[in-house]
């Protein structure tokens, strides 16, 4: 194999044989291909683009460089949701839940936050004594008996895509559509589960901006995975603001034990919705979307979603107290709030800002290896289209390190614009692609 000539053709726009990109994607994980020619085959896809055919094939050759998950130990179809990241984002832990107290199965591998996005399995770890490292048999054992475990991912998947991610990280080559479409699609497809359902986030705080990218990646995305023989669809949800109102690790946690109680907010009650309604219908257990909604609107008022909630987190070696007392959880040591200075309307708001600044409090990691701060975070308390007065707070940071407050409240207010008349909030849900 000439990597000088995979490259060149890429670069010009050629589409590549099968072949080739076996040959580059093995040999670039396996260490025949150095660094500096894989971020010139990356920096090559991401100007030139990728045929439906190219993409597959490398979707399937990154998901056969790895551990492949065998869910057959677990009775029924397994689905899985997987989002393309955002601020405030605690869906998995209530969605799971809800689908299995309506009779859907969740065997789910969740990742840990990096950069301004959160992480599942950092949310979860800070319910204490909760393990996400539990081994196989136990999780099917789980599974099978309440219908959802959440653990990490195993380290050994897309083993191509952990080299990748990395360079693309260094070299301007994240925000791809066909290298993100493979990045996450080569790892749904090693998870395991029969059917997916995506998230591909829209807005100010996820990868994708604009709708129209986002639409052209969640295409991509479904396309991939019913091609590999699992059905697949993504739903666009809006990432222009934070999802609900918490952002930080404890707080997530506790706003999804309320939304469980029947006492989320709105928006994220939508999502939840949404997301468990989709789950269930592409799983077969409702018919219809009708159908499911009025499931899982009876599954949250019921207390049987809480309830799988309780029954995970307890063989899951977490403290359970907890969920029925979400007042035990470690609170900051300095909780600020940021004031409005002036009357008027919010217009915007930069979410992955928002995020990045509840990073720098402590919630989120700079290193793979850092430590995060569970009761670091915010409480966003004015979103966009929302009314504020002179004096009202806009939000709450939580901090242990208080040396931070200035630095985060000055960049928090740069963080949303404040005008003279409203605009109308963009709705949770943006699209549906089958
Ligand atoms: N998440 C991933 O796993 N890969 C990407 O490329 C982007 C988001």
């Amino acid at each position: 194999m000439n990597a000088y000539s995979i490259i060149d053709k890429k670069k010009k726009g050629i589409e590549l044989s099968e072949n080739e990109i076996m040959e580059f994607i093995e040999g670039y994980t396996f260490g025949t291909i150095p660094d500096y020619q894989m971020s010139a085959f990356l920096m090559a896809v991401y100007f030139s683009g990728m045929t439906d055919r190219e993409l597959k094939v490398l979707t399937c050759v990154m998901r056969d460089t790895g551990y492949i998950a065998d869910l057959s130990g677990i009775n029924g179809i397994k689905v899985d949701k997987h989002s393309t990241g955002g601020v405030g984002d605690k869906t998995t832990l209530v969605v799971g839940p809800v689908v299995a107290a309506c009779g859907g199965k969740v065997a789910k591998m969740s990742g840990r936050g990096l950069g301004f996005t959160g992480g599942t399995i950092d949310k979860l770890e800070s319910i204490p004594g909760f393990n996400t490292e539990i081994d196989e048999k136990t999780f099917f054992d789980i599974v099978n008996r309440v219908g959802v475990s959440v653990i990490g991912q195993s380290k050994d998947i897309a083993l191509a895509d952990k080299k990748m991610y990395a360079l693309r990280d260094v070299t301007a080559t994240v925000d791809s559509i066909p290298l993100i479409a493979s990045s996450i699609m080569s790892k749904k497809l090693a998870s395991g589960s029969d059917r997916i359902v995506l998230d591909v986030t829209v807005g100010s705080g996820a990868f994708m901006k604009d709708e129209e990218h986002a639409r052209e990646l969640a295409s991509k995305m479904v396309a991939i995975g019913n091609m590999a023989g699992k059905k697949t669809i993504a739903i666009l949800s809006n990432m222009g603001v934070p999802l609900g109102r918490a952002v930080g690790n404890n707080l997530e946690v506790i706003e999804a034990i309320d939304t469980l109680k029947g006492n989320g907010p709105e928006d994220f009650n939508k999502i939840v919705k949404t997301f468990s309604s989709y789950m269930l219908t592409i799983s077969d257990v409702c018919k219809s979307i009708g159908d499911a909604e009025y499931r899982v609107g009876e599954a949250i008022k019921s207390g049987k979603a809480l309830e799988v909630f309780k029954e995970m987190v307890r063989l899951q070696g977490g403290d359970i107290s907890y969920i029925d007392d979400p007042g035990k959880f470690t609170k900051a040591s300095c909780i600020y709030e940021v004031k409005a200075d002036k009357d008027g309307f919010v217009t915007s708001m930069d979410t992955e800002m928002i995020g990045r600044i509840s990073g720098m409090l402590g919630a989120g990691r700079e290193k793979l290896d850092s430590v995060i701060d569970g009761s670091a975070g915010i409480i966003v308390c004015k979103k966009t289209g929302d009314r504020v007065e002179n004096g009202e707070t806009l939000a709450v940071l939580h901090t242990n390190k208080k040396e931070e407050i200035p630095r985060a409240e000055e960049a928090y207010r740069n963080a949303i614009v404040i005008g003279g008349s409203r605009v109308e909030p963009v709705p949770e849900i943006l699209g549906i692609i089958e």
